[in-house]
């Protein structure tokens, strides 16, 4: 089996038997990373760069684990100790890279579209760890594969995406994956931070957090990107919290199970208290733990397409 795709740009350009095909390698690698042992030797003698132009904590050391799991060969870039602070171009800067004889490349980038131009003009494979808002494919996953493990088929599941949608690359991966595998999908938001396509993308839209908690099996919490906001879309991080937050009282009033997600970075007392963060219910570190499997499965399987 292989995956119908050389490059992971975005969720939007997978077949669910792609989707399907990683969560089922991925099964396999969570074996391996769970062993005494975590290494096997699939990626001997492949090379892998890791270019981000962007800050990163989960997705960097996520990615680099995985690619050490697979025996990889690593070059890891940092775009502020880099010649881009000299003026040089995105496309100079990889092809530079590239004439080292490097295989793939995982790019985060803050421009939206940075990784389909690097496909149209470079041979080696590439991962999209993030674009901008536009996507981030292997969060989707990862968050997929954790709910897959916690309620096994998504027919007809309830997953709700709360918070900053607008802004958010995790959002809309996570909308292309889920309703890919057959979940209903809700956002539940401030309309300031709700885009006006999301309807025609088959999502229900949503304003009222009690409500859309009971309807839900599944929370995925995002959390507001100020860094990319440059008017102010809701009066304050107070209110926002006491409108739009999620705290233990709205859970345990609930009458049910709902399972909380969050892709982190979390901004603790804003989104999320810490009491759910923290809470029975979460699978926040569990998602993380998940990231390793999952990079590797798609590392693996794009190196067979090569
Ligand atoms: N979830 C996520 O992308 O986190 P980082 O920005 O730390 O990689």
């Amino acid at each position: 089996m292989q995956l119908s795709t050389k490059h992971l740009l975005g969720i939007k350009y997978l077949t669910k038997g792609d989707l399907q095909l990683i969560f089922e390698t991925a099964d396999g690698f969570k074996e391996v990373i769970n062993r005494p042992i975590k290494k096997v030797p699939s990626l001997r003698d492949i090379t892998v760069a890791n270019m981000f132009f962007e800050n990163s904590t989960r997705t960097r050391i996520s990615f680099e684990l995985a690619e050490k799991r697979l025996s990889a060969d690593i070059v890891n870039f940092s775009a502020s100790a880099s010649s881009l602070k000299k003026g040089e171009s995105l496309l100079d800067t990889v092809n530079n890279v590239l004439s080292m004889k490097v295989d793939m490349v995982v790019m985060r980038h803050p421009a939206p579209g940075a990784p389909q131009f690097l496909a149209r003009h470079i041979d080696a494979n590439i991962i999209n760890a993030g674009d901008g808002t536009h996507e981030h494919p292997t969060q989707a996953l990862l968050d997929a594969y954790s709910i897959r493990e916690q309620l096994g088929d998504f027919t007809d599941k309830k997953i709700a995406i709360f918070g900053d949608i607008t802004h958010s690359r995790v959002a809309l991966s996570n909308i292309f994956c889920l309703k890919k595998l057959g979940a209903k999908v809700r956002v539940c938001g401030p309309p300031t931070l709700i885009p006006k396509y999301l309807p025609q993308l088959g999502v229900e839209v949503a304003h009222d957090v009690r409500e859309t908690l009971e309807w839900s099996d599944v929370a995925n919490v995002l959390r507001i990107q100020l860094e990319r906001q440059d008017i102010k879309y809701f009066p304050s991080l107070r209110e926002y919290s006491q409108y739009f937050g999620i705290n233990k009282a709205l859970l345990d009033n609930l009458g049910k199970k709902v399972l909380i997600m969050h892709p982190g970075p979390i901004n603790r007392g804003v989104e999320l208290t810490s009491d759910v963060a923290d809470s029975e219910h979460s699978i926040i570190l569990q998602q993380v733990e998940n990231g390793v499997a999952i990079r590797m499965a798609v590392l693996y399987l794009l190196a067979a397409r090569k």
